[in-house]
């Protein structure tokens, strides 16, 4: 089984950036932890972060070999049309995450673009989340290939 994980904008700056709101782990911290469950959950992660819209709408589009897709659009969450078309038409099943209590901050935040063609979100639990996220889309993932 494998799961696509995408981390957008700004979110290679993790440890130093706004650590009042998303904490001193690193992104890289993130992606050891992730990939330490994803040996206990017997799973293989690709792992990316892009700050270019773009460049992650051409990662879902070659998302069509894996089994889920776990997903902090970041910033682009709350204005990207282009990245929630593109996991409209993979339907490759997809966890959205966010590291922050999006609905506890500003009201711009408030709303996601890529909640309604998400299977779930996961928002306010820090890097813990990750984790959560991966556990759901493994979960999901597997269910989708029983009944298939
Ligand atoms: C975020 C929340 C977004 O509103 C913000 O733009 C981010 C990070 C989060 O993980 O809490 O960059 O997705």
């Amino acid at each position: 089984m494998k799961i696509l994980v995408i981390n957008g904008p700004n979110l290679n700056l993790l440890g130093t950036r706004e650590s009042d709101i998303y904490g001193t782990m690193t992104l890289e911290d993130i992606n050891a932890s992730m990939q330490k469950l994803a040996k206990e959950l017997k799973v293989k992660l690709a792992i990316h972060q892009s700050n270019h819209e773009g460049d992650i709408v051409d990662l879902i589009q070659n998302a069509k070999g894996h089994d889920a897709i776990v997903i902090n659009p970041a910033a682009y969450t709350h204005t990207s049309v282009a990245i929630r078309d593109a996991i409209a038409a993979v339907e490759v099943p997809t966890v959205e995450i966010h590291l922050s209590n999006i609905y506890k901050r500003e009201e711009f935040r408030h709303k996601s673009l890529i909640s309604a063609v998400a299977h779930g979100q996961i928002s306010g639990f820090g890097p813990e989340g990750y984790l959560l996220g991966l556990r759901a889309a493994v979960s999901i993932a597997h269910a989708k290939k029983g009944n298939s």
